[in-house]
């Protein structure tokens, strides 16, 4: 089995060139971080809709001097084939995380999703085929799995989709697998399972929960449960997720590509626990905090009421090991929101 530790030591003594497109963003700019402290070669695109600057420069403060050298960055947009076909020449591997994420987002302007998740996939998808990219490591997403009741999750059991958002993350699996049928590509889909951490944005009317609840919370807001608090969801913490992407991009098992994989803990918590866990952090951060209860109200469409990963595919494929379950994650991602939002 690989471990993650060795692969990296491995990486800083061979480098390679990287592309990560939604660089910018929460996932992206954790995955430049990463790459840049193992001494990689990195170039990004973003389009700075959902991205943020600050996140570009809280990671050249985190690294050195020489390894914030190797990073080139251009505003761009992957609705552009021609952006697409530049930032793919000479590159080894390829992250691609761009996309506009939120399934009530996709639920009202579904033209915007579609043509950011599946015009400027396909954009990149055919750029890494035209400039011979070694791999092709896509965001897939959990929201695949649509309204098929199984749990825990398996790749091949899915169900229809409950969005547009789930639509483009489905047919970008699809495309994916024609490509590295009919042509040399060789794609990956790590299907995300509620990734949360340093950098993921608590603002704005389609912020994921956990960085909403914190902010809230530290703000003594009050705080909404969409349903009866019993959905339950694999949140699975941001370090979980680099370690996925720079193993599947590395892997070397003959039947390690043109596959996709769940990526997540393997852990269920309710709605109502994560609240729990969340204000208990929040407590031993802010001074005289008073305890609050949530509100609930209804459940959101749209959404899956329960999601449970089995990751048994990438830890035997990709060599994928989880080494943050989500308390731990919790406790990292809290120091950082009480260190960023106070
Ligand atoms: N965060 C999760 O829990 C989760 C779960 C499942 C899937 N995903 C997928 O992971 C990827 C990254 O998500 P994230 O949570 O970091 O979101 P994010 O919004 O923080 O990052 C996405 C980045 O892509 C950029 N972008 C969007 N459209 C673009 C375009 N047309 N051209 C160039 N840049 C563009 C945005 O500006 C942003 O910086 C997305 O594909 C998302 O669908 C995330």
């Amino acid at each position: 089995m690989r471990l993650y530790a060795q692969v990296k030591k491995d990486l800083s003594a061979s480098p390679k060139t990287w592309l990560v497109t939604g660089v910018a963003g929460f996932i992206g700019s954790n995955l430049l971080e990463t790459l840049l402290a193992c001494d990689q070669r990195v170039k990004g695109i973003d389009n700075f809709s959902t991205g943020h600057q600050h996140n570009l420069d809280q990671v050249r403060l985190l690294v050195t001097k020489e390894q914030w050298a190797r990073f080139s960055f251009t505003k761009a947009d992957i609705r552009d084939e021609d952006v697409c076909q530049d930032a793919c020449h000479d590159i080894d591997y390829v992250l691609h995380q761009a996309a506009l994420g939120s399934v009530p987002r996709s639920l009202e302007n579904p033209q915007l999703t579609h043509a950011n998740n599946l015009t400027g996939y396909l954009n990149m998808l055919v750029a890494a085929r035209d400039q011979k990219v070694k791999k092709f490591v896509y965001a897939a997403s959990s929201s695949t799995y649509g309204d098929h009741p199984g749990l825990p999750k398996k790749e091949d059991l899915i169900g229809r989709p409950l969005s547009p958002y789930a639509v483009t993350k489905y047919v970008n699996e699809l495309y994916a697998d024609v490509f590295s049928r009919c042509y040399d590509v060789k794609p990956v889909g790590l299907r995300y399972f509620n990734i949360f951490g340093r950098r993921q944005d608590p603002n704005g009317a389609y912020a994921a929960v956990i960085p909403k609840w914190f902010a809230g919370l530290m703000a003594k807001e009050k705080i909404f449960i969409n349903g009866d608090g019993t959905t339950s969801r694999d949140f699975c913490y941001i370090d979980n997720c680099v370690q996925a992407n720079i193993m599947a991009a590395t892997a070397t098992k003959e039947d390690s590509f043109n596959q996709v994989y769940n990526i997540a803990f393997g852990e269920r918590t309710t709605l109502t626990e994560l609240f729990n866990h969340i204000q208990k952090r929040v407590e031993g951060l802010v001074d005289n905090y008073i305890k609050v209860a949530p509100t609930y109200r209804d459940f959101r469409p749209g959404d899956v009421k329960h999601s449970l990963a089995d990751i048994s595919k990438a830890r035997e494929l990709i060599d994928y090991n989880p080494e943050f379950s989500v308390l731990q994650g919790l406790d990292q991602a809290a120091d950082w929101y009480f260190k960023n939002l106070s």
